[in-house]
């Protein structure tokens, strides 16, 4: 399964390229994650939870089933154009058969990126896929999942515009910095049964 580069608008008349993560990502990727988790806004991990090196990274990567090339995954890396990579997002399916319909999202921007438009782009490329993805026996993601801390502002109102809807809270999920202890919201999407083809695709020029 192939997604053509897309070349998105940000805010300011900048531009970003989103694209599939190949494996020669993973030290941007591990990068990436270190600067997110650094900034301590959203996360739910520690620096010293994430792989040791770029290697250990792919490799976890490969074990989760992100980087399977059968539909069952999807993961878009963002490039701020004449830049590196400054965002990522990525969509899991469910293995077994009963469950395949549900993607589990998962998104995150470099702290120095955000508010520029990218985690919109990328939501938008991710779910316009999820919309016009089908498997060879035409399976298709039904639902898209994600969680969410409850004190994470921006991301609920991004999922929110997007229409994903609050369906339940992990009470006391997350124990926060302070050592207090945070909600986390489960947000879900239906996508209906039209499939719309990425049809406003603007390929990335010479990609
Ligand atoms: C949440 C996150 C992915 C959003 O990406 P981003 O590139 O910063 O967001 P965008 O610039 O595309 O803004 C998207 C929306 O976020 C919301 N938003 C942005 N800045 C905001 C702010 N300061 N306060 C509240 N909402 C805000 C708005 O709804 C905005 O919508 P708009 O495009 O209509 O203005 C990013 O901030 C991030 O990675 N945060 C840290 C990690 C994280 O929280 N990941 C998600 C875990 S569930």
């Amino acid at each position: 399964m192939d997604l053509d580069p897309y070349r998105a608008p940000l805010r300011g008349g900048r531009h970003c390229i989103l694209r599939q993560i190949s494996r020669e990502d993973a030290a941007a990727q591990l990068d990436l994650e270190r600067a997110i988790v650094r900034a301590r806004h959203g996360i739910v991990k520690h620096e010293d939870e994430l792989p040791v090196d770029a290697a250990a990274y792919a490799e976890q990567r490969e074990r989760a089933g992100l980087t399977a090339k059968d539909g069952s995954a999807l993961c878009l890396a963002a490039e701020l154009e004449g830049g590196g990579l400054v965002g990522e997002a990525t969509l899991l399916r469910f293995k077994p058969r009963m469950v395949r319909h549900v993607g589990v999202l998962g998104i995150g921007v470099h702290p120095e990126a955000q508010g520029l438009g990218v985690g919109r782009a990328l939501m938008e490329r991710l779910l316009g896929w999820a919309r016009a993805h089908r498997d060879a026996d035409g399976g298709r993601v039904r639902r898209v999942e994600l969680s969410v801390r409850a004190d994470n502002a921006r991301a609920i109102a991004l999922y929110r515009s997007f229409g994903f809807t609050h369906e339940g809270t992990r009470r006391d999920f997350v124990r926060g910095d302070g050592g207090a202890f945070v909600d986390d919201l489960i947000m879900g999407l239906l996508l209906s049964d039209d499939a719309p083809a990425l049809s406003d695709d603007a390929p990335a020029a010479g990609r």
